[in-house]
C-alpha cells in the first residue's frame, strides 16, 4: 500500500491543528511544524499515525527554509503541504511593529515556505500546496491594513505557482483555502483587540458568537471541508462554502458602500 505524507506548517493550534488530525485520521503519516515546541509535542502524541515535528518560526526565512526542508526529507518526501500559519492585529494606530509582525509571517514567511514546499513539488515531479488565505483578502480593511492586504498576497501568490505548476506541464496542485470566520485562538485575540475599538469589520475579527458576527465554523469543521477541499484537488475552495457569498458581495460592493461598514 502508498504511504501517504502531508506536512502541516502551523499545527499548533486552530485550523492547522485539526487539519494535521483530520489527514492522520485518513491514514497520512503528517509533519507538524509551529513554533511551540510543547504543542507540536503533545500533538505528535496524540496522533494516530507516524509524525515528523519541527520547531519552525516562519519569520526567520533562511532557518525555515532550512528546517522545513530537512522534515520533508525526515519524512522522505511528502505529498502535500498546507500553510496554515499566520497571524494578524488590529491596528487602528498603525503601530508599524505590529504590520510588520503580519508582513513578516503571512507575506515574507509565507511566500519563503510555499517556494520551498513548491521546489520539492518540481523536483519530485508531483505534490500538492494549499495555502491557508482569507475572505479578508477581497478588500482592503482600515483597522488591519496588513492582515488583509496579506491575505491578498497570498491567493495572488499561490495563482502565480500553480500557473508555475501548469507551465512546466507537471501535475501539482495549488489550493487556495479562503476561511470566512472560524472559532479560533486568532479569532479570541481579534475579538479582544476589536472590543477595544469601534466595531467589527472584517471577517476574521470577530468578538464571539451571536455578537455582530455570524458563519462562525468551528476549526473541526473549516478542517473537514479544507480536507475535502485538498482531496478533490481544488483551487480555491471558500470555508465554509457560503462564505463565497459574502467573498463576492464584498468584491462587488462600491467604495460608497464598503467605506462605511
Ligand atoms: N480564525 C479565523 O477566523 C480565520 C479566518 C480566515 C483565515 N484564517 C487563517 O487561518 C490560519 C490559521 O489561523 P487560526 O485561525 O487557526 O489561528 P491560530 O489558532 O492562532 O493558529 C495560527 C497558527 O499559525 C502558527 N504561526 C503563527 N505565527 C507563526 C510563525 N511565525 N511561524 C510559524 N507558525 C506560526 C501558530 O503556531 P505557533 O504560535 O506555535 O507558531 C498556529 O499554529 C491563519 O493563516 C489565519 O490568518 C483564520
Amino acid at each position: 500500500m502508498t504511504i501517504k505524507r502531508a506536512i502541516v506548517v502551523g499545527a499548533t493550534s486552530g485550523i492547522g491543528c485539526e487539519l494535521a488530525k483530520a489527514f492522520s485520521s485518513h491514514g497520512y503519516e503528517v509533519g507538524v511544524a509551529g513554533r511551540r515546541s510543547s504543542l507540536l509535542e503533545k500533538l505528535s502524541r496524540e496522533l494516530p499515525t507516524r509524525t515528523c515535528a519541527a520547531v519552525i518560526d516562519v519569520r526567520d526565512t533562511e532557518a525555515a527554509i532550512v528546517s522545513l526542508e530537512k522534515l520533508i526529507a525526515d519524512m522522505d518526501g511528502v505529498d502535500i503541504i498546507v500553510i496554515s500559519a499566520g497571524t494578524g492585529h488590529v491596528n487602528p494606530s498603525l503601530d508599524w511593529m505590529a504590520e510588520k509582525d503580519t508582513i513578516d509571517t503571512n507575506v515574507s514567511g509565507f511566500a519563503a515556505v510555499a517556494d520551498a514546499a513548491m521546489r520539492h513539488f518540481l523536483q519530485k515531479g508531483s505534490g500538492h500546496l494549499a495555502g491557508i488565505s482569507s475572505v479578508a483578502g477581497a478588500r482592503g480593511d482600515g483597522m488591519a491594513p496588513a492582515y488583509n492586504a496579506s491575505k491578498a498576497f497570498i491567493s495572488n501568490y499561490l495563482e502565480g505557482l500553480r500557473k508555475k505548476a501548469v507551465k512546466e506541464g507537471l501535475p501539482i496542485t495549488v489550493t487556495d483555502i479562503r476561511p470566512g470566520f472560524v472559532d479560533t485562538a486568532m479569532m479570541k485575540s481579534y475579538a479582544d483587540d476589536v472590543s477595544a475599538g469601534p466595531r467589527p469589520a472584517s471577517p476574521d475579527r470577530a468578538r464571539s458568537k451571536g455578537d455582530g458576527f455570524f458563519w462562525v465554523a468551528p476549526p473541526e469543521k473549516a478542517a473537514a471541508q479544507i480536507y475535502e477541499a485538498i482531496r478533490r484537488k481544488k483551487k480555491r475552495a471558500y470555508v465554509t462554502r457560503r462564505w463565497a457569498i459574502a467573498a463576492w458581495l464584498l468584491r462587488t460592493m462600491p467604495d460608497s458602500i464598503y467605506n462605511r461598514i
